[in-house]
């Protein structure tokens, strides 16, 4: 029998992620299935330790369990740690291994598929909920010049730039959406609010978007207002599905010790 895989989620029916690595293990040649769990709001516990006794080897957890699927985790990855949620399980041997591939989804997508690097750029982060902080980390790894936490609610920026002020080694700050108006143009403006999931306008001024600068929306199967706004600055935009695919990837390989070509599933997906 093939080796079983699963996301939980909810709501779940529409993710992309069946169809994502289905489409890995074809083009790699590996024996796998992979579905989509429902679980209830209260379930999600019970739901992932019945897949574990039915034989599940990794699931993958999207909202609203990243951060219970933390907590169920016997074993962490420094990267899970760091995003405080875990995105990706292991079943291996009575341990459950929590990872996080967010981060890194986030990086490829913006350094191969894309082709723009990050290293000794001007970034801009837009919120400070649990996408930010999913991807703080991998981003300050790559060394940027500096990087500034926007944030509606100006406490949890705060708090989110003290977590990483060590890594950070003085390059980060946080600001308010209204000091943004004051201060410098960025070259890379990563918008990981939900904002765009209710179609909310961010009060945010064209100035911020440096001539050339690329605009990441994380929300993907959409135009969200951020990504028209960037435009009309003459921004390059671009969504989250590079980053879904990517992050996928990354489990994929975490699981299976095999890369896939994300390039042809991105292309087949955008067709
Ligand atoms: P997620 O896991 O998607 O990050 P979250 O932890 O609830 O979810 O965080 C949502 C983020 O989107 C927060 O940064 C939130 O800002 P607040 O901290 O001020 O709540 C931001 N957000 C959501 N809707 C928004 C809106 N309409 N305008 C501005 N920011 C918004």
């Amino acid at each position: 029998m093939s080796d079983r895989y699963a996301v939980f989620g909810n709501p779940v029916a529409h993710s992309l992620s069946p169809r994502i690595h289905a489409l890995f293990a074809q083009q790699t040649g590996q024996e796998l299935r992979y579905e989509a769990i429902f679980a209830s709001l209260d379930g999600f516990e019970l739901a992932l330790r019945a897949f574990v006794a039915a034989g599940g080897r990794g699931a993958n957890v999207t909202v609203p369990f990243k951060e219970q699927a933390f907590d169920l985790a016997t074993q962490r990855t420094m990267r899970a740690n760091a995003a405080g949620a875990v995105n990706t399980l292991m079943f291996e041997g009575g341990e459950i291994v929590g990872d996080n591939t967010d981060g890194e989804g986030l990086i490829s997508d913006i350094k191969t598929n894309m082709n723009v690097q990050i290293t000794r750029k001007r970034v801009l982060l837009l919120g400070a909920g649990g996408a930010a902080r999913g991807v703080m980390l991998r981003l300050l790894y790559e060394m940027p010049a500096s990087m500034v936490i926007a944030n509606r609610t100006t406490e949890r920026a705060r708090k989110l730039a003290e977590l990483f002020a060590e890594e950070a080694q003085g390059t980060l700050r946080n600001a308010t959406f209204v000091q943004l108006a004051y201060g410098d143009a960025f070259d890379i403006v990563i918008n990981a609010t939900s904002a765009g999931l209710d179609d909310a306008e961010l009060p945010l001024p064209s100035s911020l978007f440096a001539p050339g600068c690329l605009a990441y929306e994380m929300v993907y199967g959409k135009e969200t207002p951020f990504m028209r706004q960037a435009k009309k600055a003459n921004a390059r935009v671009v969504d989250g599905l590079g980053m879904l695919i990517e992050q996928a990837a990354e489990s994929f390989f975490v699981w299976r010790g095999v890369r896939p070509d994300t390039a042809a599933v991105l292309a087949t997906l955008r067709a």
